[in-house]
């Protein structure tokens, strides 16, 4: 923890010398400081000056901040022994920097970000990073790879990473959006009862802590007590049975693949024969799936033809044969998009 808190004040330090004057999250890619050479390079890169850097004056605020990023390999300068002290620190760059901290573990996680593909140098910090719940993606299939970090975003890593907001404190960073909730309600004279509110914990050091997890959420949202609380996400066919046992409501979230991604599923040869056999289609037939399993399934469209659709889940049922050769199809790997 100790190491964690260090750390966390060293790239603190950095970040509010060094980014405060960047840009707010923006769609539009920024190339990292200095490009990497080959895969295992990176552009805060190993290819260190054992020196400490030309461009850090040893009187500088954040000196003792750079030196403990050099030394302990986290950051080590773009070229020619040079920090870049106004350098741009991207959304990569940032988990870099935490795997590394982390010892650069390789993990088994299949993380389909879009602009995240396999080889580059960054794709092991991020794939490390999503398996641990520490990045998230935009919701529309992109990390934002080269994107500049912004507070908020460092923030909610860096909570994510320590289990508490660190940007307390940073001019221009107020933490206001914690009371957002109880504000809101006040601003529009409602009770806390009047409202329903959902919020959810992850898989990783959430679930592994879960009162401490669940009190943190508590302790943010500034309102007593939460309406539902999603454990995400037990998506094992074999889990689903025990939770429901337990009197636990699963829900099925991007049950056709997610959006952009929907055409696997939906074109499944053993899905369009069972489809075709009900005079379904298979987005109806995949729902029809959940429905049977117990499982509280919700779709997304923006399309009136298909929300119609996928209402229409009621006039067929599968055999059990039929749901079998559809949980066959489970090949055990987890998505997410998110
Ligand atoms: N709580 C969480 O952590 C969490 C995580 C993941 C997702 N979610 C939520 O889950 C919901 C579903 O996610 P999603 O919409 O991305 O994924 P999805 O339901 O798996 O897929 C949506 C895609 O399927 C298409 N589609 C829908 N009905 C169809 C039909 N009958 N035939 C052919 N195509 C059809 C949609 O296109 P059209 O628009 O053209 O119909 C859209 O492209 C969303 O509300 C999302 O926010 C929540």
């Amino acid at each position: 923890m100790k190491k964690l808190t260090r750390l966390t004040a060293a790239l603190l330090a950095l970040m509010v010398g060094l980014a405060l004057s960047l840009p707010a999250c923006s769609s539009q890619e920024a190339e990292p400081s200095a490009a990497p050479a080959a895969p295992s390079q990176v552009p805060v890169g190993l290819a260190a000056s054992a020196g400490g850097f030309a461009d850090v004056d040893a009187g500088a605020w954040y000196a003792g901040a750079v030196d403990y990023v050099r030394k302990h390999e986290l950051m080590n300068g773009v070229d020619g022994g040079r920090f870049d002290p106004e350098g741009t620190l991207t959304r990569a760059m940032l988990v870099t920097i935490l795997w590394r901290q982390a010892e650069k573990p390789v993990v088994n996680y299949l993380m389909q970000f879009s602009d995240v593909p396999e080889g580059q140098w960054y794709s092991e910090t991020v794939r490390w990073a999503a398996s641990e719940k520490l990045v998230a993606g935009y919701g529309d299939g992109r990390f934002g790879t080269n994107d500049p970090i912004t507070l908020e975003q460092l923030n909610l890593i860096f909570q994510r990473y320590t289990d508490q907001p660190v940007t307390d404190g940073i001019p221009g960073f107020d933490g206001s959006f914690r009371h957002a909730t109880r504000e809101a309600m006040e601003e529009l004279g409602l009770k806390r009862e009047d409202i329903f509110v959902t919020t959810k914990i992850y898989p990783g050091s959430e679930m592994a802590n879960p009162e401490q997890a669940i009190q943190a959420c508590l302790d943010r949202l500034n309102i007593d007590y939460v309406d539902l609380m999603l454990l995400h996400h037990p998506d094992r066919n074999d889990v689903i049975p025990y939770i429901q046992d337990l009197g636990i409501v699963v829900q099925g979230w991007y049950p056709l693949g997610g959006r952009g991604h929907t055409a696997e599923l939906l074109g499944d040869e053993v899905i369009s024969d069972i489809a075709k056999a009900h005079g379904a289609s298979s987005a109806q037939v995949i729902l029809r799936w959940n429905l049977q399993k117990g499982v509280v399934v919700i779709p997304g469209s923006s399309n009136p033809e298909h929300i119609e659709e996928n209402a229409e889940l009621y006039g067929f049922t599968l055999t059990d044969e039929e749901m079998a050769q559809i949980n066959a199809l489970d090949r055990n790997e987890k998505h997410d998009w998110y």
